[in-house]
Parts: structure tokens; sequence; C-alpha cells
């Protein structure tokens, strides 16, 4: 079996319905259940043999040891992390808490059991760990896109933790031999993304008549790959690529965000016109930028294509309106999502922001 962490997630939650869906081979997920973490992404699995739950914390040794002895899994696939930038901004420390010392607690407990397994199994044993392209920094409009070998350069409390937690798990291949595996992905979106990121909070705003807040000028450039195309790549890392090794992955689709919020915007006027038919464009609202906020982040997928064959497969048009439609056809999900929290979150991240630009 493989031991997936932070399987209730956005990614995670897809990684293990592709899996289940392609292959016989059991999942066991902890998953400490955050604001981020919802068991019902994985309702369609709850009751398959092959699927197994732990609630829990990565950076609990005791506990990853004792799953780790109990059920003898061939690989681990590392997704477990706090994952917005925002929020890391507002209360570093939870990102210090799960994306460093949760990935070193991590490593201590699987690199124990690891020694201790017999040659052949430790041979083909794999730990693959889910990082982000944000560790490069950012990039000029005309500069070359991040290639594996790009200095870090993390500018945000979420990347500066991922940064750390990626060269802990290069260290340790380095030092221990664990054979490691690290991807650096670029923007993921699609079904179950928590309403907080950019598309499905715009999303979630538009349907509601609410203002679709845009940070400063909105000429920032992210790469996006649709969540399904990312969880190939895993896969195709995992069965295939080279222990040490880091592997970028993108989606091939650079985009300024406020040509991403009215691409959203026009697959919502068709979808679901606004009563009155005036457009979901006119809700767009610049407010004061993110701190820090990086302008471009890019993706030379060369490696992964060379090496494993890996390319996204969803075009970024075709991948906006499949997401459009499931948020429009899932808004029990959303309801169920967005509780206090959520709205506590919105009303402490928005409220005040000066209108910009
Ligand atoms: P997410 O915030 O949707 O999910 C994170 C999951 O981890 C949640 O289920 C949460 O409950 C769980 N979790 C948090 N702390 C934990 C802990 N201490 N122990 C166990 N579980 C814990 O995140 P996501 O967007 O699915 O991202 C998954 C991974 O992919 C992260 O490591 C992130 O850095 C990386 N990544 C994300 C993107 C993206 O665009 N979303 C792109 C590249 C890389
Ligand atoms: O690049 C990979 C990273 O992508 C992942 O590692 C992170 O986990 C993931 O959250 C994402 O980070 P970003 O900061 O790029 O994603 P986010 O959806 O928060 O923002 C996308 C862009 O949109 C960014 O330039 C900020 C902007 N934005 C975001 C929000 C939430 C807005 O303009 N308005 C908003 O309300």
């Amino acid at each position: 079996m493989i031991l997936v962490t932070g399987g209730c997630g956005f990614i995670g939650s897809a990684f293990v319905l592709g899996w289940l869906q392609d292959r016989d081979e059991p999942v066991l997920n902890l998953d400490l259940l955050t604001y981020a973490g919802h068991p019902g992404n994985l309702q369609a699995v709850s009751g398959d043999p092959r699927y197994l739950f732990v609630r829990g914390d990565i950076g609990d040794q005791q506990l990853v040891e004792r799953l780790l002895a109990e059920h003898r899994p061939r690989a681990i696939v590392n997704f477990a992390a706090e994952s917005h930038v925002d929020r890391s901004i507002s209360g570093p420390l939870a990102f210090a808490q799960t994306n460093v010392v949760g990935t070193l607690k991590l490593l201590e407990a699987v690199n124990a059991y690891w020694r201790a397994l017999p040659a052949p199994a430790q041979a083909d044993f794999r730990f693959l760990h889910v990082s982000t392209d944000e560790v490069f920094g950012s990039l000029a409009a005309d500069a070359p896109a991040f290639s594996e070998s790009h200095r870090y350069e993390p500018n945000s409390p979420y990347s500066a933790s991922k940064a750390a937690s990626d060269h802990f798990v290069r260290a340790w291949h380095h030092t221990f031999g664990l054979p490691t595996l690290t991807t650096n992905c670029s923007n993921n979106y699609g079904p179950r993304q928590f309403p907080e990121k950019l598309i499905p909070l715009i999303i979630h705003n538009a349907l509601r008549g609410k203002p679709l807040p845009v940070y400063g000028d909105g000429r920032q450039v992210r790469d996006w790959l649709h969540v399904d195309d990312h969880c190939l790549a895993l896969r195709a890392v995992l069965a295939t690529g080279r222990p040490g090794e880091s592997y970028n992955i993108g989606g091939r689709s650079e985009r300024a965000n406020l040509d991403v919020v009215h691409a959203i915007c026009g697959a919502l006027d068709r979808l679901r016109p606004r009563p009155g038919g005036a457009p979901h464009a006119e809700l767009v609202t610049h407010v004061k930028d993110r701190p820090g906020h990086d302008r471009r982040y890019a993706i030379d997928d060369g490696k992964i294509a060379g090496e494993l064959g890996w390319q996204p497969r969803v075009g970024f048009e075709e991948g906006i309106r499949g997401t459009v439609q499931w948020y429009l056809d899932n808004q029990a999900w959303v309801e169920s999502v967005t509780s206090g929290s959520y709205r506590d979150w919105v009303s402490q991240q928005y409220t005040g922001l000066a209108t910009a630009a």
C-alpha cells in the first residue's frame, strides 16, 4: 500500500480518487483535518476496503511510526501542508509547524522505518514530497521559466516554509540515502479547491453577486495546471522518477490574474447569467495588493516531459469551463466547507482593503 498525507485536501483528494479509480493498491490517508481538510472530499471511496483514513498530524512522530509498522507502505506521498499564502502572512507559525517541523518529523519516522526494511523493499521504497514553484521566487516578465536548477529565493512565509521542507528532504537523501523525490508544481485548479484560493473564491463571490477582489493591478502571472494533470504527473514521478531528483511540473498556461478572472466571468455569463443579464465582470474590484506579492511564475517542464514523458492534457479554457460547471453542480459542497471559520477568514482578509489601481 501507499501512505498519502493530507489526502483530504484539494490535491490530495484528487490524487486518492484517481489512484483508486485506476489501481488496486490500497491507500492509507493520514490527515489532521484542518480547516482545509474535508473527509467528504473522499466520500466516493469511504466504504472501499482499499481506502483507510486516520486523523492525525504528520508531526506526531509516534503515530507515524506506529502506522508505518502496522501498514508497511512501499511509498509515501506527502501533500500535508498549510497551503495559502495570505494565511501565511497573517499567521506564519502554523506554516513553520506543519511544513517545516512536521515534514522533518515525518522524515525521521520514515527514515527509521526505511532503514529496517529488507534490501529489496529498501531499494523499491520512495518518499515523494509535493512542493511548489513558489520556492524559486518571482520572475521578470521576459525571464526564462523556472528550471530545476533555478536558485531558491522564497519570498513569502509560505514559500519559505516549503523551501525549508524541500531542503530537509534533499538532506535526508544526501545524508541518509532515503530514496526521495521532490516535485515543484505551479498553480492548480479544479474541483474541491477551498474557496480561499483565487479561482474558487471568484466563482463563489460571483454566484452571490459579491465583489471579485483583484489584488493590485491584477497583472501578476501564474501558470495554471488542472489538478488531475498534476496527479498524473505525481504518479509518473513516483513510478519512474530518479531518487534524489526534483521535477518541475506546470500547465503551459501562463495567465495574468485579470485574464483568469475574466475567463471565469465569461464562463458564468454563459452557464449562469445574472438576473437582468449584466456581465459578471462588472463585479471586479481592485483591492490593496498582497504584501511582497510575487509578480510571475513560469515552469520549464523539459525534464519531466523528456525523462518521464508527462505533459499536461487539459487546456486552460476547457479546464476553467469544467471547473465552473463543477462548482455550479456542487453548491452543497461549497455550503458545507464555508462554515463559520471560513466566514471569519473572509471578513479578516478582505474587510477594509482599500480600493487600489
Ligand atoms: P490544501 O490546503 O487544500 O490541503 C492540505 C491538507 O493537508 C488538508 O487536508 C489538511 O487537513 C492537511 N494537513 C494540514 N496540516 C496537516 C498536518 N500537520 N498533518 C496532517 N495533515 C495536515 O492544500 P493543497 O492545495 O491540496 O496542496 C497540497 C500540497 O501541494 C501542499 O503541500 C502544497 O504546498 C502543494 N502545492 C499546492 C499547489 C496548489 O496550487 N494548490 C501547487 C503546488 C504545490
Ligand atoms: O504556485 C503554486 C502555489 O499556488 C501553491 O504552492 C499554493 O499552495 C497555492 O495557494 C497557489 O499560490 P498563489 O498565491 O499563487 O494562489 P492564490 O490562489 O492565493 O492566488 C493566485 C493569484 O491571485 C495571486 O497572484 C494572488 C491573486 N489573488 C488571490 C486572491 C485569493 C487575488 O488577486 N485576489 C484574491 O482574492
